[in-house]
């Protein structure tokens, strides 16, 4: 549930910035392909990709990882694929064994992708690939920004602990003692259940796996643990900061002497029948996780819908960790 809302309120983000125009020459329209020529450009993909996949699906050289990055990186790009001459390709030269650069064919070992294509186990025959090129259309490649490409980006693992500390009021304190092994400074976690995390990179360097196992759920990276970061917005990642998000909270509001949250003298005790309160709080809120001064309607939403009901289901500490969680959550928070 919590995702699908997610998603809805991030697709406006991906249009904002459509009234993209494109000053080219004519008929060299930098709109992209048709979608006739899109097709064709799919089935010399579909044709090559069984061949080539396998070394160049990420990297500087992942020209198929998809349509759009194979049209892009060799299709669309003259050092590869010159339109109506194939012989002036590098594309076909690699295919056929002649490949006039570092490499004289592609794949790279065994035979090339024309002599396969001979022996019948492709889907498109070599003369059918040089068609092809001979009918491409030139396309100059847009130089304004494609308005499909991402814009936002999610915090990662590191940043969501900066912030957190931050934000909440917390520290490493709150979560672990000093330790050492074999005389190496390290961090030991004083209780599990406070959801601690961290990079098994850091110093001191955590002595407990689970920290560093809810970090890497985060979409955290490590060089020691050769883990690749992961920035997507995966049911692992939606599932940690949930959990986190509402420990954390409840951690900072519990905390003695914190004023991160909730402003010298006020008190999660205060609940809905203090209604002023309340919504103070939850315009510093705004302002604090969102950077954004929140309108009165605002204020009254997060209220009515969010606060009262998780007052009503136990009390007005729960609904504060609750609705401070909520802001955590939120996609204003999660992205930037
Ligand atoms: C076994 C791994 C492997 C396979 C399979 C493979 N390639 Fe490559 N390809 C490479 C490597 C390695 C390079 C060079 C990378 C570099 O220079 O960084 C390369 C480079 C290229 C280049 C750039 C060459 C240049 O000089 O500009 C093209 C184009 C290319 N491959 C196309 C293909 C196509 C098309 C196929 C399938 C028919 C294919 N490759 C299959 C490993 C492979």
């Amino acid at each position: 549930m919590r995702k699908r809302v997610l998603f809805k309120i991030v697709a406006p983000f991906a249009v904002a910035l459509a009234a993209a125009s494109c000053e080219g020459d004519e008929g060299n329209t930098c709109g992209g392909p048709t979608p006739e020529e899109r097709a064709r450009n799919q089935a010399v993909f579909d044709a090559l990709a069984p061949s080539c996949q396998g070394c160049h699906v990420t990297g500087a050289r992942g020209y198929f990882a998809s349509i759009e990055a194979f049209e892009s990186l060799v299709v669309y790009n003259p050092a590869e694929v010159v339109p109506g001459k194939p012989d002036a390709s590098e594309l076909i030269r690699l295919l056929e064994g002649k490949g006039t650069r570092a490499f004289k064919q592609m794949p790279i070992a065994g035979p090339p992708f024309a002599e396969i294509a001979a022996s019948g186990s492709t889907k498109m025959t070599m003369a059918q690939i040089r068609a092809w090129v001979t009918n491409l259309e030139s396309r100059a490649s847009d130089p304004l920004p494609s308005i499909e490409a991402h814009r936002i980006t999610r915090l990662s693992a590191e940043e969501v602990g900066r912030a957190l500390y931050q934000q909440l009021g917390l520290t490493d304190d709150d979560f672990y003692l000093p330790a050492s092994s074999y005389g190496i400074p390290h961090k030991t976690s004083q209780n599990d259940d406070r959801y601690p995390f961290t990079s098994a990179d850091s110093i001191p360097a955590p002595y407990e796996n689970l920290p560093v196992e809810r970090f890497a759920a985060l979409g955290g990276g490590s060089a020691p643990n050769q883990m690749k970061a992961d920035g997507s917005v995966s049911p692992s990642f939606l599932g940690t900061i949930t959990q986190v998000s509402q420990r954390w909270c409840a951690l900072a509001l519990d905390k003695a002497g914190n004023t991160a949250l909730l402003p010298a003298g006020a008190s999660a005790q205060t609940g809905s029948a203090d209604a002023a309160s309340v919504k103070a709080v939850i315009r510093f809120w705004y302002l604090h996780f969102h950077a954004v001064a929140a309108t009165d309607a605002d204020v009254d939403r997060v209220f009515s819908t969010v606060f009262v009901p998780l007052e009503m289901e136990k009390d007005a500490r729960n609904a504060y960790i609750g609705t401070c969680s909520y802001f955590i959550r939120h996609p204003d928070w999660i992205f930037y």
